[in-house]
């Protein structure tokens, strides 16, 4: 019986690899939508990655929010490679709550991995005007240099609905969403099922271009609910490696 788990486990592994043309891929068992300790799996088998990778001449690491990379935050063990790293939020305020928000786990992350961290402080509803002053603040610009050069970006990935309503979006938004049938939102960026971006969240750090020139990008996202969030996302998204269960291998392997 466990034979038969690991060797289904490993093809959908290679199955999923070959089909998103990623460098790695993870697959944890059972589906994080029924079993929380299915998350706290996906966490434990991101933070080996983060280990594996890490190397101490490029020691920033950007991480974004989410329920998900917080558990990468709490499997996070202390007296590893990582504690040479610098941890930094990916992008500033996206309306999350507080437990959720990048600035939030990006602290835990490094206090458990006995790393440094630095914040990123914006508010979350940034008007065209305040975005252009506020980039050109100097405490906002060296962490933006920060950010910018990480080697490393771990991040989630978002069923869009479900972020949408998470972040109390406008009823604007929702329509829009709505109406340009949004399937995946990644970095407070919406995206329909070709991958085509569709809405973009306001707000200072990582764009989506930046993503391009950082060696080492992680997507963590799991459970069978995620299944079409995640197949949108990788048509186009810039993550070469991806860490999920079982839950959603089944349901994006069901539909290619
Ligand atoms: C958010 C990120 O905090 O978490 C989003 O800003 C991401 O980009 C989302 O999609 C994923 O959340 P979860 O809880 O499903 O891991």
């Amino acid at each position: 019986e466990v034979m038969k788990e690991t060797f289904n486990i490993s093809m959908m592994e290679k199955k999923l690899k070959s089909h998103f043309n990623l460098q790695d891929v993870v697959v944890v068992p059972g589906d994080s939508d029924e079993y929380p300790w299915v998350k706290k799996e996906m966490g434990r088998a991101c933070v080996s990655l983060m280990k594996k990778k890490f190397s101490t001449e490029e020691n920033i690491i950007a991480v974004t929010g989410g329920t998900s990379i917080s558990a990468v935050a709490e499997m996070m063990a202390p007296n590893t490679e990582l504690e040479k790293a610098l941890f930094v939020p990916a992008r500033g305020g996206l309306g999350e709550q507080v437990e959720n928000q990048a600035n939030t786990i990006c602290a835990e992350m490094a206090r458990k991995a006995s790393g440094k961290y630095r914040l990123l402080h914006v508010p979350d509803q940034l008007s065209k005007e305040s975005y252009s002053s506020l980039v050109e603040e100097p405490s906002v610009r060296e962490i933006l240099g920060l950010i910018r050069s990480a080697a490393m970006v771990v991040h989630g990935i978002g069923e869009a609905r479900t972020m949408a309503t998470r972040r109390q979006s406008s009823q604007e938004l929702v329509d829009k969403l709505r109406d340009k049938n949004a399937v995946a939102e990644a970095f407070g960026y919406y995206f329909d099922q070709s991958g085509d971006i569709i809405h973009k969240v306001l707000t200072i750090g990582l764009q989506l271009e930046d993503l391009a020139t950082i060696p080492y990008v992680v997507a963590v996202a799991g459970g069978s609910s995620k299944g079409h969030a995640i197949q949108a996302y990788m048509k186009q998204g810039p993550s070469e490696v991806l860490v999920t269960d079982e839950g959603a291998a089944k349901a994006i392997l069901s539909e290619i």
